[in-house]
């Protein structure tokens, strides 16, 4: 059995003040199931607040929303993996469709990320989903092919680490969820893809985790499906209710 995740994406919410007041809260009122871990990807400046929030609590994990791939140097704005481990994240998003699309970010420089965080032993959550025009075009599987050809090349023990979030764009922050079918059937192909590209082993263990409009009213259904092995929350993550609701469902 594949332990599920709970993510929780802040986004841009929650300073370091605003992080720990949430954290002491939800320590206070939820405790997660065995087999099931919660991590919290927050704003950079929230990393080491947060770590130190959650530093007695087990099954708990932070990690940051971006980062950049080189370890240091004349980069004005950006947040290295050695700076984001520093401060207590051992997990980053890459490749998240506010990054693509609100950045620019492309499949060369999510690559470029995700090899940056294996080489430092950090877990990437790589991101990748469907506009609704290209899901109109039908073209949902060839898109998500295209975004993980970014793993092509790793080797396999370092890519043990990695989890994969399929989150259609037209579904996040929407109020529209991918129906438990929609989801499944592309994270089916996932795995597959997964399992041709590299191998069975790694396929049946990497955990793939369905985002996009996640709520207390749907998570149960989703997390029921064969091939989705948790979730990334968004707008749903900034309650401690909400959230906790999801994590104990
Ligand atoms: P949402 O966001 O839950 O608000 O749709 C999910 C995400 O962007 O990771």
């Amino acid at each position: 059995m594949r332990p599920l995740i709970l993510a929780a994406n802040w986004k841009m919410h929650l300073g370091p003040a605003g992080a720990a007041a949430f954290l002491r809260e939800f320590l206070a009122g939820y405790h997660p199931a065995s087999n099931r871990e919660v991590w919290f990807f927050v704003p950079s400046v929230s990393v080491a607040a947060a770590a130190a929030a959650l530093r007695d609590a087990t099954a708990f994990r932070v990690g940051v929303q971006n980062v950049y791939w080189e370890p240091k140097g004349a980069f004005t704005g950006e947040t290295s993996v050695p700076m984001a481990v520093e401060a207590g994240a051992s997990a980053a998003l890459v490749g998240h469709s506010e990054r693509r699309h609100v950045f620019g970010e492309t499949d060369a420089e999510t690559g470029l990320k995700v090899r940056a965080l294996l080489a430092a032993d950090v877990i990437p959550v790589l991101c990748v989903g469907e506009t609704l025009a290209e899901r109109e075009r039908d073209q949902t599987l060839s898109v998500v092919r295209r975004q993980l050809a970014v793993l092509d090349g790793l080797d396999r023990a370092a890519l043990a680490r990695l989890v994969i979030a399929y989150e259609p764009v037209w579904a996040i922050g929407t109020g529209k969820t991918a129906t438990k079918e929609q989801a499944q059937t592309a994270h089916q192909f996932i795995r597959s893809l997964v399992s041709n590209l590299f191998s069975t082993g790694l396929a049946s263990a990497m955990r793939i985790l369905y985002g996009g409009s996640v709520k207390p009213e749907n998570i149960s259904e989703l997390m029921a499906m064969d091939d989705i092995d948790g979730a990334l929350v968004g707008g749903a993550s900034l309650n401690p209710e909400s959230f906790g609701k999801i994590v104990c469902h």
